[in-house]
């Protein structure tokens, strides 16, 4: 056998070897990491909390949660919107990975859980930080509630290993009208940063906008 048969022979020895083995390794590696996705999940709902006796929705988290979500659906109407941001340490510099964000809001005509869905209606979900803190959800601009007495707005919790979970200043739309001066003045009390989003249309007619948030101590 010649020199250039035997490298040939050699090498395919070798990448059939190594087609078995690097699936192995990268299933033992999604395995490993959905186990510890799994576990952060689970020390977080231990700090999952109630109101009034009904779980307030970080309870709720599925296993498969990520650091971006769509909360509705291509069919919905509404118009679309995406917004993302990073949550910080109480440092407000320090990016918070593994942080569990919980958020929910009406429908296009203000409405909440109708047709037996959820109390908090069917535009919710759960967002996880990435190691960089970030996050991103795409939705539809909800709608004030029906009587028009209050601003439309995305209600959110924030739970994490450390932090019991609690309610943040609810993400609303700078330019409504029902934004009352309580609002304003209180802005970035709960979770830091400017809640008032001034929403941006995109080329592709999506409203984007950016909020970040900030941890408080324990
Ligand atoms: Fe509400």
């Amino acid at each position: 056998m010649d020199q250039a048969t035997e490298n040939r022979r050699e090498f395919l020895k070798r990448a059939s070897l190594a087609a078995v083995a690097f699936p192995l390794l990268l299933n033992c590696q999604s395995d490993t990491l959905a186990q510890k996705s799994d576990d952060v999940l689970s020390l977080i709902k231990k700090n999952a909390v109630q109101t009034n006796g009904e779980w307030n929705g970080a309870k709720d988290a599925p296993k498969d949660v990520s650091w971006r979500t769509v909360l509705s659906k291509d069919a919905d109407k509404g118009e679309k919107m995406l917004i993302s941001g990073t949550v910080f340490e109480t440092d407000g510099k320090t990016p918070a990975p593994n942080v569990l964000i919980y958020l929910y809001h009406t429908d296009i005509e203000g409405y909440y859980g109708r047709n037996g869905e959820h109390r908090h209606g069917r535009y919710r979900g759960w967002l996880l930080t990435d190691a960089k803190g970030k996050y991103e959800f795409q939705t539809i601009k909800p709608a004030p509630y029906p009587e028009n007495r209050f601003a439309a707005h995305i209600h959110t919790t924030i739970t994490t290993k450390t932090l019991k979970e609690d309610w943040i200043d609810n993400y609303l739309f700078e330019g409504d009208r029902l934004i009352s001066s309580r609002e304003r003045e209180t802005a970035g009390k709960k979770g830091g940063f400017n809640p008032i989003l001034k929403l941006e249309k995109d080329t592709g007619g999506i409203w984007r906008a950016t909020r970040d948030i900030q941890l408080w101590s324990a």
